[in-house]
């Protein structure tokens, strides 16, 4: 496994704590491959009836490490970012997200493929893929209107607004807010509840709430390409490495 993501197994639920907490949590390929290694061990595993994910440190995650992206072009086959969010929308055991300070990028769009979604109020929630000159990913051009309605949809993908952890509440993809230092152990226990629930019935009525993944799939992969075409843009780049200060 990796250090920056961390296992571990306990009455039925599995944990995966992204913990690379001085970078903010940010996923890189070693962290992805960790990710989807856990995620596909899961899916064989009897005795895991559900996955929590959070982050190390106060943060969820600030998305998609920046500087992986400035590799995509030279090696785009060993970018493993869009396995793993197809492997989300694949996945069909519970998923439950424990949210504090910054969720950015995947850190956001991954939660709509979350079952229940814990929060603080001020957590701080942003999909800035227009601000890079990219655009959506993870299915959020089709999760995130279907969820929050168009006016938010756009407000929130095409302004980029950021949202904090009560407006998430109060549209509907947080189920509950909590203090910051107890939205782990709350969204745990909600985790150990579903893990105790008959794993057929469950699995199957997920699948009846959701919909037939491969509608969310083909999205992804539709995304996934426009994604690819814009990282090559000059503008992307830039906008890319202006957040390191520093121009290529
Ligand atoms: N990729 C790589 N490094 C990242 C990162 C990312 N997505 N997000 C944060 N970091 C790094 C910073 O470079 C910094 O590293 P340094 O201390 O070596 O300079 C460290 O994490 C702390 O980040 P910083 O920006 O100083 O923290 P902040 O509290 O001022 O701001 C954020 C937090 C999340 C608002 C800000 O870091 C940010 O906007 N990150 C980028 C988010 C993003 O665009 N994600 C991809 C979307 S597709």
């Amino acid at each position: 496994m990796s250090e920056k993501m961390l296992v571990s197994c306990s009455d039925g639920v599995l944990r995966l704590t992204f913990n690379r907490p001085e970078k903010k949590n940010a996923l890189d390929r070693e962290t992805y491959r960790a990710l989807i290694q856990a995620l596909d061990a899961a899916r064989g595993d009897e005795t895991i009836g559900a996955v929590v994910f959070s982050g190390a440190g106060g943060d969820f995650t600030a998305g998609n490490d920046l500087a992986d992206f400035r590799d995509f072009m030279e090696k785009p086959e060993e970018f493993p970012a869009l396995a793993f969010v197809r492997a989300l929308a694949a996945f069909e055991k519970p998923m439950v997200a424990a949210v504090t300070g910054d969720a950015v990028g995947v850190g956001a769009t991954m939660l709509f493929h979350c079952d229940l979604v814990y929060a603080n109020a001020g957590a701080r929630l942003r999909m800035p893929f227009i601000d890079l000159g990219l655009v959506p990913e993870a299915g959020a051009s089709l999760l995130v209107p279907r969820r929050f309605g168009m006016a938010r949809a756009s407000q929130y993908l095409l302004a980029g607004e950021g949202f904090s952890g009560e407006d998430a509440f109060r549209l509907g993809l947080v189920n509950e807010l909590a203090e910051p230092e107890t939205v782990l152990e709350v969204a745990i226990g909600a985790a150990r509840r579903l893990a105790q629930k008959p794993a057929a019935a469950l699995r199957a009525a997920r699948r009846l709430i959701r919909g037939d993944p491969a509608e969310v799939l083909a999205r992804i992969d539709l995304e996934a390409a426009l994604f690819a075409q814009a990282l090559a843009t000059p503008e992307a780049r830039a906008r890319i490495s202006a957040f390191f200060g520093r121009r290529e």
